[in-house]
């Protein structure tokens, strides 16, 4: 039975590796400017992960557990409204164009990341945490959730599609190195208003 629920603490490394599956690669790349020692990119995103603020911090996720084990994660918030970017060139070149997708649904529960560990995948894991999203979102009286998906992940769109996210806009991808794909940014939103 899959089971949804806060993540703690202690998950933080779980929570940072999907975080990264789900950031296709984007957030390895950022941690790599945090490494210390001989810490890995991982170790930075786990001590990220196990703050208490922070966009990444675990306070934040939900986690799907099967069997007690932990399946996949979903991180996820209310977008600030208005939502003023600011001085973009204050932001990392390869998050630019997120951060200015993300400026066009404010207000909106956003989905910063979802992803399931690969051997429990299309076992329902996404379908389930999106529905605690929802469940939270309309509990919070937020009308609109959003998330942004490359347009080269088209089984994640599919995804999205299918439980009623509409594209609305998009930006390229800027390359960064272990970019998984070119192709653009597609920011999604799904109206909750009379659904
Ligand atoms: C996308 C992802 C989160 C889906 O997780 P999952 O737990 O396997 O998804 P589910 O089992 O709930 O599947 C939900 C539906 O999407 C479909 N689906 C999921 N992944 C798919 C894929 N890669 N290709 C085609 N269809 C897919 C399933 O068939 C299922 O459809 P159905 O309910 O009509 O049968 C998972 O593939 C993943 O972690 N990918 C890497 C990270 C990522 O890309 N995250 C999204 C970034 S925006």
């Amino acid at each position: 039975m899959l089971i949804v629920r806060d993540a703690e603490e202690a998950e933080a490394r779980d929570i940072a590796y999907l975080l990264n599956l789900a950031g296709e690669g984007i957030p390895e790349y950022l941690w790599r400017g945090g490494v210390k020692g001989k810490e890995s990119p991982l170790d930075v995103g786990t001590r990220r992960a196990a703050r208490e603020e922070g966009v990444f911090s675990y306070t934040r996720a939900r986690v799907c557990t099967a069997d007690n084990r932990l399946v996949g994660m979903v991180l996820s918030y209310r977008q600030p409204d208005p939502y003023g970017v600011g001085d973009l060139s204050e932001y990392p070149e390869v998050v630019r164009p997120l951060v200015e997708l993300e400026a066009q649904a404010p207000g909106s529960w956003y989905i910063n990341a979802i992803a399931t560990f690969e051997g429990h995948r299309g076992k329902g894991v996404a379908r389930t945490l999106l529905a605690d999203v929802e469940d939270r979102a309309r509990a919070k009286l937020c009308d609109r959730l959003s998330l942004i998906v490359a347009s080269e992940n088209p089984g994640a769109k599919r995804l999205y599609e299918h439980i009623g996210f509409k594209p609305v806009t998009s930006l390229p991808v800027v390359p960064y190195p272990g970019c998984l794909h070119a192709g653009d940014w597609i920011l999604m939103i799904r109206d909750l208003q009379g659904a």
